[in-house]
């Protein structure tokens, strides 16, 4: 299957004139995690892209893919999970960039544990990663967007997020759904302002995190065994990647989705539509 961002193919100005800010731009490892690959097709697709993540290094191989398509991509560090980082994020969004158009918030993570055996610091961790970040940039960017009189706004959940999905990981569960929430009460409050803010909802993905660090924490490192668990419960049989992520992020960001607020976009296989 060729997915446009394969090579060859150009985006067809889906957001042109747009300013995007994607957090987690990078990837935790080679190839196509969520936020690298919304990065690299927003850029396709016309927007100049204001590429957030907390570490250089991992935005290196993003730039270098925005840059092959002839895309533009300002790099910046900064942890979501500061407050002030956030709001000196933004604000070097306005002046380098202009007004963000679009905010994908794509930073987050799973850590195992069931409410037992799970360390309180690593709950209120979880939720600073999954759920306060994207608080934090909303919190920074609706003035500028409230403003302009636009905006869109796409939050990353998981299926993790609206099921159980195989593994007790209780605080990623709880801060995934949280996001949903959030993000309808954001929908709803800002649609006078002409702002819109829908979550995308990725299920079991074949993105560099599973050899990263769900392998080790799930299958004792043994990333077939694993991998093969993930798709078993596939009903298309096969696993997405981070461009499946992207490609539905991409229509909630764009114009084409202009009567589209306050949902969710599930990308799954038809997993979480199953119960057998
Ligand atoms: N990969 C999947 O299968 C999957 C499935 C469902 C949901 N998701 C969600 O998709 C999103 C991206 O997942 P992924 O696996 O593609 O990500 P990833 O771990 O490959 O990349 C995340 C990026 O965010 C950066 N980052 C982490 N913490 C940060 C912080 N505090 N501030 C700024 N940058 C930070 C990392 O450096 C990295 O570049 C997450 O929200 C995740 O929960 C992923």
């Amino acid at each position: 299957m060729v997915l446009l961002m394969d090579g060859g193919a150009r985006g067809s100005g889906r957001l042109a004139g747009k300013v995007a800010i994607v957090t987690g731009a990078g990837s935790v490892g080679p190839g196509w995690g969520n936020g690298r690959a919304a990065a690299v097709r927003f850029a396709e697709e016309g927007a100049r892209v204001f590429a957030v993540n907390r570490d250089e290094a991992s935005l290196a191989e993003t730039l270098d893919e925005v840059a092959q398509r002839g895309g533009t991509a300002v790099p910046h560090i900064c942890d979501v999970t500061d407050a002030e980082a956030v709001a000196a994020m933004v604000r070097a969004c306005t002046e380098e960039l202009g007004t963000p158009d679009v905010l994908l918030n794509n930073v987050g993570g799973s850590r195992a544990g069931g409410a037992v055996e799970m360390t309180e610091q690593l709950w209120h961790e979880q939720l600073d990663v999954n759920l306060t970040s994207t608080f934090l940039t909303c919190k920074a960017v609706l003035p500028f967007m409230v403003q302009a009189g636009r905006g869109a706004i796409v939050n990353t959940s998981s299926t993790s997020g609206i099921r159980w999905t195989g593994a007790a990981q209780v605080a990623y569960s709880a801060s995934k759904a949280g996001v949903i929430a959030f993000t309808r009460a954001v929908a709803v409050h800002h649609a006078p302002d002409g702002i819109r803010a829908n979550t995308v909802v990725p299920g079991q993905l074949h993105t560099p995190m599973v050899e990263a660090r769900l392998a080790g924490q799930r299958a004792g490192g043994d990333v077939e065994a694993l991998l093969a668990q993930r798709q078993a419960r596939i009903p298309l049989g096969f696993m997405g990647d981070g461009r499946d992520t992207a490609a539905a992020a991409l229509f909630l960001a764009s114009d084409e989705a202009r009567f589209v607020t306050g949902t969710e976009l599930v990308v799954d296989g038809g997993m979480s539509a199953r119960c057998d």
